[in-house]
């Protein structure tokens, strides 16, 4: 049976305006609301458009009036009725259909719905993720999500017209391959065929694109799905989503150059808004100087500064101690925080912990001069130093850590961030993009007492600082960049490797064994031995671009069904339990105890 009979739909409920006054129309969607008024009943009907009033009139429609009755929220109906000017006093000028209605007289049930088991239309605050997630194709009926997603599928279109003009290929790469080492897990995927083997899904796919450039395509794109096993938090999903791109025969200017352009079109046609180019530079050593982290909100200042010189022999152990031991003293001016209560100090305190410090030292700058637990311990000359340093005005609150960089940048960054948030010292309507450059090739990672690669291990080094692979690790500039907006990183690349000799320098550097290297990267390494051209690229984070185009939260407010924290889907249930039959031809069997979810 055709549940439409004969009805066509003319319009969408969302698009009909007083222009349409005294037409005809069929529609067809979901009830938003059913309102009973003194013998009318009115209906909000929803479809992808947007929402029309319906009016539903017992005396001239009695059988349309009798099935609406028995109508609730979420059932899915069509109506035809005519399109009428609402009367004086009713029109809605918040809704684009406010000015008119329907008035049915034919309406058909099409589906019935089992009451939502959220309200579709309170805030997602008043609701929780997990119940929104279990019944995630109502809580996508939303406008909101809706807008957020169709902008996400008008962002793509906009790149791949972009990118098509600038000479780059779209390229597929596969999903069941090898490792390609990007900092995170690998998720794998056990073989049938070749039971005991495993493929690794791609954490990027950054090996191929190089060996594409090998292969002479000269310019490669791709909006691929990536997936990385790594602790979850609001940016971070298991899979997500890059704009993944590799030049040939370019400096870093030419991905700069390329990527700017089709950042600034997607603001322009998506936002209609103008960014000025280029975007600002800042060295991976300045940004954390100034910010504590690679990648500063720049939407406001309260900069940090590094007092280690000024307080090296200054009678305040902590920190006299601390430098002593090889660490320093950094700092940061928190405007007008000069009044804030033991309660608020001791919240700063908390908030530095969190990042390793050990405690927060602080002095409020008042008109009797320094109020502050440690202002006994420094010299005329230390106090008049720091007062040059920071500048402050009177009824400001200036902060400390001592410790080593790596725990004074993230502590101070995170306390700065606070503080502009708290002090609404971010202006949300800027987007502040910003380029780090000039990042050390590898890290020195504590733990496991060797080093790592900042980026990943396909990063070249600047050239005069070859030499140093061996020599001085540490101090060996990488030729990478990172793209930074409002203080989320969006992107990142860099020029590549592109001689084996320097590949199997920067493997070594990384405590990767010649054999090791073959077995993991054997065809990459033999790939740069048969004429590999200078190359390079970048990928950009779709979801988050989304998620700030959008002003959203959470990279889950712009994926259609995205995981919860735990990397598990609450809607389909994976990941889930296999059977013993799967296993068996898989060759595996379970050691652990099996877990629902
Ligand atoms: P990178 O690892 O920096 O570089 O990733 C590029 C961009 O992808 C986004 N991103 C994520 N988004 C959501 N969830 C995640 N778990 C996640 N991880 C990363 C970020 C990031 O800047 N192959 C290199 C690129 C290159 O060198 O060309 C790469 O993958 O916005
Ligand atoms: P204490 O000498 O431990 O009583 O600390 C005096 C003040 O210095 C307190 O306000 C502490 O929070 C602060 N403090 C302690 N350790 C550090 C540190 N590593 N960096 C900055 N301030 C600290």
């Amino acid at each position: 049976m055709d549940f439409l009979g004969t009805l066509k739909r003319t319009n969408y409920c969302g698009e009909i305006r007083a222009s349409d006054v005294n037409q005809e129309v069929v529609v067809m969607g979901w009830v938003n609301r059913r309102r009973d008024h003194g013998g009318l009943i009115f209906i909000d009907l929803r479809d992808a458009k947007g929402v029309v009033q319906l009016v539903i009139n017992p005396e001239t429609n009695p059988e349309p009036f009798y099935k609406a009755e028995k109508i609730r929220n979420e059932y899915v109906v069509a109506v035809r009725g005519v399109v009428s000017k609402r009367p004086e006093g009713t029109i809605n000028p918040e809704l684009a259909t406010g000015e008119i209605e329907i008035l049915a007289h034919e309406l058909r049930v099409l589906n019935t719905s089992e009451t939502p088991p959220f309200d579709l239309t309170a805030p997602f605050t008043d609701i929780g993720e997990n119940v929104r997630f279990r019944y995630r194709y109502l809580d996508l009926r939303r406008p909101s999500l809706q807008h957020n997603l169709i902008l996400r599928g008008r962002v793509v279109k906009i790149i791949r017209d972009y990118l098509y003009a600038f000479g780059f290929n779209e390229i597929e790469t596969p999903f069941l391959t090898k490792s390609t080492p990007e900092g995170a897990r690998d998720y794998i995927v056990p073989s049938r065929v070749n039971q005991g083997l495993f493929y690794a899904l791609p954490q990027s796919p950054q090996l191929f694109k190089q060996l594409l450039m090998v292969s002479g395509y000269d310019r490669y794109y791709q909006i691929v799905r990536c997936f990385r096993d790594e602790d979850l938090r609001a940016d971070r999903q298991p899979e997500f989503t890059q704009i993944d791109l590799e030049m040939s025969f370019i400096h870093e200017e030419d991905v700069f150059q390329i990527i700017e352009g089709m950042v600034a079109r997607v603001f322009s046609e998506i936002l209609g808004i103008t960014l000025t180019l280029p975007f600002p530079h800042l060295s991976y050593d300045e940004a954390i100087g100034k910010y504590g982290v690679d990648k500063p909100d720049i939407r406001f200042g309260m900069t940090c500064h590094d007092i280690t010189e000024i307080v090296k022999d200054s009678h305040f152990q902590v920190f006299s101690k601390a430098i002593a031991g090889g660490g320093k003293v950094g700092g940061l001016n928190a405007p007008q925080c000069g009044n804030f209560s033991r309660k608020q100090l001791d919240d700063l305190t908390e908030i530095v912990k969190v990042y390793g410090a050990k405690g927060l030292a602080w002095i409020k700058i008042t008109p009797e001069g320094w109020d502050s637990p440690i202002a006994k311990f420094f010299t005329d000359n230390e106090r008049a130093k720091i007062m040059e340093v920071f500048k402050p005005q009177l009824g400001d609150l200036l902060c400390f850590v001592a410790d080593n960089q790596k725990i004074i940048g993230p502590a101070l960054g995170h306390l700065r961030l606070h503080l502009g948030e708290q002090l609404n010292l971010i202006d949300k309507s800027k987007y502040a993009f910003l380029w780090i450059t000039s990042f050390p090739l590898l890290e020195y990672n504590e733990e496991e007492k060797r080093f790592e690669a900042l980026h990943h291990p396909f990063t070249s080094p600047v050239e005069e600082d070859i030499d140093k692979i061996k020599t001085n690790p540490g101090s060996v500039r990488a030729r990478a960049y990172d793209l930074v907006l409002n203080g989320i990183e969006i992107g990142g690349g860099s020029i590549r490797i592109h001689r084996r000799d320097v590949q199997a320098q920067m493997f070594d550097a990384l405590g990767i064994s010649p054999e090791d290297a073959v077995k993991k990267f054997g065809f990459l390494l033999e790939a740069l031995t048969y004429g590999a051209p200078p190359h390079g690229g970048i990928a950009l984070g779709l979801d988050r671009l989304v998620m700030l185009l959008v002003g959203a939260e959470s990279i889950r407010d712009v994926i259609a069904f995205p995981k919860t924290q735990k990397a598990t889907c609450l809607l389909t249930g994976a990941p889930s339990e296999v059977t013993k039959i799967q296993l068996q031809e898989l060759g595996l069997k379970l050691e652990i105890k099996k877990k629902t979810i």
